[in-house]
């Protein structure tokens, strides 16, 4: 296994979709109560599930105000807030984590919403040279085996780029990036990818996006989860500098379909289920597969 030190968490979405409680509390910091029973905001988990991967460091792209917010929470217990609660371990042990995982946080501001892309982009000083996990900052990562979600992506990286990936149903293209390729001859879960198209139509879907051995209506979307090699920071770089946008944005799905052309590049099905809490309806998903996973596969990031 190659060694991949650095997670990137875009996380600077207005989440305008999530109105009017975005409009109040930001979305990264939507609370959802974990599987220890715990209640965290859903930045939190997904950093959790980063650091349970190894990643050594963790870069999180916010709005401006960001960096202040988490440093305020990814901290010790303050001094003022400790007599509140004298004798609840539990909660000086909540504390010690946020305190652990803060410090390995860093923070790249993104200063416009000019989509995800533009938000990788945003941290490609910090990333430097080397490959880089992306997780989603809305996204709640839950998996069906013993090993964290981003561990299996890490597991399967040889040097090249590697995207997770789901099954989906014909219904449920609107809302996702689709894989083009070919299955691995040497493992049933790898793809060789040939292009990724963002939300196709159906038609475009049945004519391109299907992968050998995937069962017909079904094709193989994101998970909201890459690792990438420092290749994706030029195709990103190439395209801001010559503002290439679709829908207004930098798009990380265009950006994907370019690189898989210049080099290889994989797609992993990942054994597990992610949760977009972009929606009012994927936060109650998420927050009811937590319950029902509750005690269950919580790796530790300490
Ligand atoms: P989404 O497009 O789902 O989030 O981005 P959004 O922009 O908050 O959604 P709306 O407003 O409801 O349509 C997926 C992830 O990418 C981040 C988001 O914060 C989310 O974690 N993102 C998106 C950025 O960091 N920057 C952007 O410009 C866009």
């Amino acid at each position: 296994m190659l060694a991949v030190k650095k997670a990137v968490i875009p996380a600077a979405g207005l989440g305008t979709r999530q109105y009017p409680a975005s409009a109040c509390v930001k979305k990264a910091f939507f609370p959802l109560v974990d599987r220890d029973g715990r209640s965290k905001p859903v930045l939190q988990i997904v950093i959790e599930e980063a650091l349970a991967g190894g990643v050594a460091e963790v870069c999180i792209v916010g709005l401006p105000a960001m960096e202040e917010s988490c440093r305020r929470y990814f901290r010790a217990m303050p001094d003022e807030l400790r007599p509140a609660f004298e004798g609840k371990e539990w909660a000086f042990q909540q504390a010690e984590t946020l305190r652990r995982i803060g410090e390995r946080l860093s923070f790249v501001a993104q200063t416009e919403q000019r989509g995800l892309g533009h938000a990788v982009w945003c941290a490609r000083r910090w990333i430097g040279g080397e490959p880089f996990l992306v997780l989603l900052g809305d996204h709640v990562f839950l998996s069906g085996c013993k090993r964290p979600c981003s561990a299996q992506l890490i597991e399967a990286f040889s040097g090249h780029s590697i995207t997770a990936l789901t099954p989906v149903g014909e219904e449920q293209l609107p809302g996702f990036g689709v894989v083009r390729g070919r299955p691995s001859a040497e493992n049933a879960a790898l793809v060789h990818a040939e292009g990724f198209i963002e939300k196709p139509p159906v038609e475009v879907a049945r004519a391109r996006c299907r992968v050998e051995g995937v069962p017909e209506g079904i094709y193989l979307a994101h998970f909201g989860m890459h690792l990438f090699t420092p290749g994706m920071l030029e195709v990103l770089d190439e395209m801001v500098r010559s503002d290439r946008r679709e829908r207004g944005e930098f798009q990380l799905t265009a950006a994907q379909d370019i690189l898989c052309r210049r080099e290889p590049y994989f797609g992993l099905v990942i054994e597990g289920e992610r949760y977009d809490m972009g929606t009012p309806e994927g936060m109650l998903e998420a927050q009811a597969a937590l319950l029902k996973n509750r005690d269950s596969h919580l790796f530790s990031s300490s």
